[in-house]
């Protein structure tokens, strides 16, 4: 079939600098004896020749109103059916089938940011209270029914679980917006998901300043507005319910306070919608090769399934445990393994809303003490930052964790060394999980009774996930070989978002289109999962991922699309080109650098360069501020016309430029290296 491919001239595996093999780490006989999972014979259960219906394990953990009849519907492939004739609802799942033993057990440990203020514990009758009551806010106040979007702008605060739970309890779906990102990027996602309600907070506490949020929220429906997509009600809970955190004024007729709208609903009980599931949850919208963000959507069904397996095998969350997740529920991460995952488990889950460096490096490990956590959960540029700030802190605390989790980005042996012998105090078992938005849950990693670990490699795919890496030319590298390739999953997954929201052509193009053997099939055989990331697979089956083959970099763990950023500098007036190249940087894994050619008649200036840098931090937000503005007299090119970007990513990184002979403009490379020095 036709291949339609981004051409892409440097990517984050291009610039990996890559480690060898390790040594395996065994668990202790400790963490053996308690685990969740400690039979090995779970690979053959999910083997390929027992799939699809080895995935009943996981979906038998759930409550189903009407069980399932068909495991997997192939039939509109790729997008593909779990558990169909089912029906289910998420919030009854996370809440009300755990109060009959455990109404008592807190559900959201919640820590502030303000180290004066006290730990919140929420039970889970509690929980079920507040879900209720906001759900009839959601449905008589606010107009809400099944299979409308919802755009939640929230940060780390229990009100934001409540919020996702209450939605899913009517068969809303929820659409939460990192609440780092901008007012812009709030917008774009209101538009495309046609939400005609917002619900945000009116401030928040980061790194001890009480932060402005629903100014934001404006931005968003203005931009909105103007870009079709009305707004007519924004729901804003108050940080302090009562009292006026935010200065920006409230829209009449547009603007309402939650805590005085939930008063009139006070005792409501809703009963949950039986969603089929196939049903979709919520969008959680993730940048790709083009400027624009796309809605990945998953489902109800095979989604809590998933998250919930997978919590309860590779996570090992009992019920008994203390479980914290330090992503932000802004993120897939935070979805899956704070929220659904443990939740369906009936764990106890912690949300922490401020940066585990304020008020200094111990404050994790002071929340971990506190709270006597005993699951870990961050992304290796924390570890690096808390190594760095702080690497003599974690034994200053008394916590032990039995298990801790590392995502989003390849992890350096030797942090990972750091984070096994300092912060696991030598015991607790690792696991490096390597997964993506679009996935839902785990893809990679070891299951930590069963298998060992190994510093810098993710794992073998884990229960029911088949890898294959691919070459160039679509040959199967030989399992083992140590060479790297693009790596694909061969079948679906019950996690597996079902497409793109609004655009299945985009979803198939980006997902399948180039490993499909057969474009017209109904076999799941036919069509492998391009995930977009370079990996090596060594002899014993472990993956080790280099990072993304496409126009997508990852900066302190957050995707982002290089074309997004250069996207939002083109908005600048005086700007002609811009080029977005990733950065390998110590803490954060990789930064974007930034190189931007003026139109004609405008001088390079520090003023302007900045301007540029705003720009990007107001269209996406400030975790996309590039590392440096280059304001460049042309930028490289071929022949043609294309922009050289490896050439200005080896300056960057500050590696040999190579051969520059065969540009139309060789003379502007040695400009553009003089400015780096
Ligand atoms: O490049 C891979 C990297 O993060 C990408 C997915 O990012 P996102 O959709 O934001 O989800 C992040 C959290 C699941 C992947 O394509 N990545 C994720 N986990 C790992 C990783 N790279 C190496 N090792 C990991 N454990």
């Amino acid at each position: 079939m036709a291949v339609e491919r981004e051409s892409v001239d440097t990517s984050e595996a291009e610039i990996a600098v890559h480690w060898g093999e390790e040594n395996y780490v065994y668990p202790s006989a400790e963490f053996i004896a308690q685990a969740n999972m400690t039979d090995p014979s779970v690979f053959d259960r999910f083997s390929l020749e027992n799939f699809p219906n080895c995935f009943k394990e996981y979906a038998d953990l759930l409550s189903w109103y009407e069980y399932w009849q068909t495991t997997l519907d192939t039939s509109d492939a790729p997008c593909w059916k779990w558990f169909v004739g089912g029906k289910i609802n998420a919030s009854y799942n996370c809440i009300d089938r755990h109060l009959a033993k455990n109404r008592n057990k807190t559900a959201i440990h919640f820590a502030p940011e303000p180290v004066g203020e006290k730990y919140e514990h929420i039970t889970y009758q509690e929980l079920y209270v507040r879900v209720n009551e906001f759900a009839a806010l959601l449905r008589d106040f606010a107009g809400l029914k099944k299979g409308d979007r919802v755009t939640l702008h929230m940060p780390m605060v229990p009100e934001l679980p409540i919020t996702m739970l209450a939605c899913a309890r009517l068969g809303v779906i929820h659409s939460q917006v990192f609440g780092g990102f901008s007012g812009k990027a709030c917008a774009d996602r209101i538009v495309d998901s046609q939400s005609r309600v917002l619900i945000t907070m009116d401030a928040y506490w980061r790194s001890g300043h009480l932060i402005d949020h629903k100014h934001g929220a404006d931005i968003a429906c203005d931009l909105a507005g103007k870009d079709g997509q009305k707004v007519d009600k924004v729901l804003i809970w108050q940080r302090y319910p009562g009292k006026a955190s935010s200065p920006t004024a409230m829209v009449k007729g547009r603007d309402y306070f939650v805590n005085e709208e939930l008063n009139k609903y006070y005792g409501a009980r809703i009963e949950p919608e039986r969603m089929s599931a196939e049903a979709p949850l919520f969008l959680m919208y993730t940048s790709g090769t083009t400027g624009k963000p796309k809605g990945c959507q998953h489902s109800t069904g095979g989604y809590l399934a998933y998250v919930t397996g997978t919590s309860k095998y590779v996570q090992d969350i009992h019920p008994e445990d203390v479980y914290w997740c330090m992503a932000d529920i802004g993120w897939i991460t935070g979805h899956s393994y704070i929220v659904y995952g443990p939740l369906a488990l009936c764990a106890s889950t912690v949300i922490f809303e401020g940066v585990p460096t304020f008020p200094d490096a111990g404050r994790a490990w002071k929340i971990a003490q506190d709270l006597n956590v005993n699951i870990f959960h961050t992304a290796p540029t924390t570890i690096r930052a808390l190594r760095k700030i702080g690497p003599d802190e974690p034994a200053k605390y008394k916590f032990k964790f039995k298990h801790m989790t590392t995502v989003g980005e390849p992890i350096e042996p030797e942090v990972w060394r750091w984070y096994h012998e300092v912060v696991g105090k030598g015991t607790a078992a690792i696991v490096d999980t390597w997964w993506q938005t679009e996935t839902g849950g785990f893809l990679c990693s070891t299951l930590p009774a069963i298998k060992p670990m190994k510093a810098g490699s993710t794992g073998p795919g884990v229960p029911g996930i088949h890898p294959i890496i691919f070459d160039e030319n679509a040959k199967e590298i030989p399992r083992g070989a140590g060479k790297a390739g693009n790596i694909c999953i061969q079948n679906p997954w019950p996690g597996a978002f079902q497409t793109i929201w609004g655009d299945r052509d985009r979803f198939v193009r980006t997902y399948y289109e180039r490993y499909c053997k057969n474009p017209k099939s109904k076999d799941w055989r036919d069509w492998p999962y391009l995930t977009g990331d370079a990996a090596v697979e060594a002899p014993d089956g472990y993956y080790r991922i280099l990072g993304r083959i496409d126009d997508v970099i990852n900066v302190s763990g957050h995707r982002l699309g290089t074309k997004e950023i250069e996207s939002a500098a083109m908005t600048v007036a005086e700007v002609a080109e811009a080029a977005v190249v990733p950065v390998k940087h110590d803490v954060k894994g990789i930064e974007p650098d930034l190189y931007i050619a003026l139109k004609p008649g405008f001088k390079a200036s520090e003023a302007l360069e900045k301007k540029i840098s705003d720009a990007v931090c107001s269209e996406i937000g400030k975790i996309a501020k590039p590392r440096r503005v280059w304001l460049v007299k042309d930028m490289p090119k071929t022949r043609s016309g294309k922009i050289m970007r490896r050439v200005l990513a080896s300056i960057s990184n500050k590696k040999d430029v190579g051969d520059v002979t065969t540009l139309a403009n060789p003379e502007i490379v040695e400009d553009i290296r003089k400015m780096s020095k």
